[in-house]
């Protein structure tokens, strides 16, 4: 296991009907609050009356319509609103877009000298930031409590991550009944989401590593278990309540900390967002199959057969087979949950764009060098033509 500092200090008021401690929360900061939400969910489920009525004695700043896969245009026009209102916190009511939007928002206002996009592409932000309080409404990236933000640039068609330790929400409001309305494609979409970060810190070179593969394993029996339960039964709250702490611990730090090594199918995967705008869990699911499929070989066949047993029960001893079995089980259990399994049907009808795309991956990360099973632009575009059709591993 490597060094590292674990130091996440997000407050979380985890649990049923707790807004009432939100104004108490955001005094502290001040009284003028940016309160920033997607596009209108919050206001069809009811939270949005809720979380003004609270807020009565607040003077409120709306940024209102952050996209899926938030863009940099609206990341300005925050940072704007924050400076003629000279805004004391940031509330950010929604899902991952919602606070991640939050975030870089801080960020800009916080490096007022700078272009918006100029701030996002150093990656790492080390500047003044406004306190970030969220409320989270849908189970999937972990950002309530974490340091990073994934950002949109059409014009050059870049999704970029970037963070920093004074972007980590102050406090986190979970209250897993915020979820009852999300749908199914992005219940679904954000379990894929959850379990996707899980293997980009399972599946990993650093040796000695049982805490975090321990804990890794447990929240994707986790949300294995819960994902179907809540498309059955969308307010089943505990069901919602362990996909919303399982989405939080496995992106906090609790399963990366102590591991080397580049991500391999969210580089890809911010690709396909960046020039598809597609949803960012179903790529990964489409992925994540084809991905396994491509690394495994002999030597990495154990930690494979790893995951099979102690996620999907598999008893099978012969390692390469059982690996496969659990590859198979994979892609069998996104296709259940009703994610759709291969590009075309999510709008990507042709390859024409592959080769660029994974140029793209390879220079903003590195799986070139430093992932699990390195990968090349060639390894690259052999996985997006793979997702193309329907697939089979055993
Ligand atoms: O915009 P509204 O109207 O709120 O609707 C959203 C949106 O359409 C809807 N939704 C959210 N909560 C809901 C709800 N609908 C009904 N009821 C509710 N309670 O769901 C749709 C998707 O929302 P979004 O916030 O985009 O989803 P998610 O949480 O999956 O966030 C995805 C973004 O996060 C980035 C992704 O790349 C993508 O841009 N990521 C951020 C990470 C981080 N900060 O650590 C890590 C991740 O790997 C990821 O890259
Ligand atoms: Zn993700």
């Amino acid at each position: 296991m490597n060094n590292f500092t674990f130091n996440v200090g997000t407050d979380i008021r985890f649990g049923k009907d707790r807004l009432g401690e939100l104004a108490p929360v955001l005094t502290d900061f001040g009284k003028t609050i940016l309160l920033v939400y997607g596009g209108g969910s919050i206001k069809k489920n009811g939270l949005y009356d809720r979380v003004l009525k609270e807020l009565s004695d607040f003077h409120i700043i709306e940024l209102a319509g952050v996209e899926p896969n938030p863009r940099i245009e609206t990341v300005a026009k925050g940072a704007k609103l924050c400076a003629e209102n000279k805004v004391d916190a940031i509330l950010a009511v929604g899902g991952g877009s919602t606070i991640d939007c939050a975030k870089a928002v801080a960020a800009v206002y916080g490096s007022p000298k700078e272009e918006p996009w100029a701030v996002i592409e150093k990656r790492n932000y080390d500047g003044p930031a406004l306190p970030i309080v969220t409320i989270l409404t849908l189970a999937a990236t972990g950002s309530e409590m974490n340091r990073g933000a994934v950002i949109t640039n059409w014009q050059t068609n870049q999704k970029l991550g970037m963070g920093g330790k004074n972007l980590l929400p102050k406090v986190s409001f979970l209250d897993p009944q915020n979820t009852y309305s999300v749908g199914k494609y992005q219940t679904a979409a954000g379990s894929a989401d959850i379990m996707s970060h899980l293997f980009e810190n399972y599946f990993n070179n650093t040796p000695a590593t049982d805490v975090q593969d321990g804990i890794s394993e447990g929240l994707m029996r986790t949300v294995t278990k819960n994902c179907p339960i809540a498309l059955k039964t969308p307010t089943d709250y505990d069901a919602r309540a362990n996909l919303m702490w399982a989405s939080t611990l496995a992106l906090n730090g609790l399963t990366g900390n102590g591991k080397g090594g580049a991500w391999s199918c969210h580089a890809m995967e911010h690709e396909l967002s960046a020039f598809y705008d597609i949803t960012h869990g179903i790529g990964l699911a489409i992925l994540t199959p084809r991905w396994m499929h491509h690394v495994l070989n002999e030597e990495n066949a154990p930690k494979f057969a790893q995951y099979g047993r102690n996620v999907w029960g598999i008893t099978e001893t012969v390692p390469m087979m059982a690996a496969r079995m659990a590859i198979q089980k994979t892609y069998d259990y996104f296709k259940a949950c009703g994610i759709p399994m291969t590009l075309p049907e999510v709008g990507i009808e042709d390859d024409s764009k592959f080769e660029e795309m994974a140029k793209q991956a390879v220079a903003y990360s590195a799986i070139a060098t430093d992932a699990f099973v390195p990968l090349q632009v060639e390894d690259v575009v052999k996985i997006y033509q793979a997702s193309m059709t329907e697939q089979s591993y055993l």
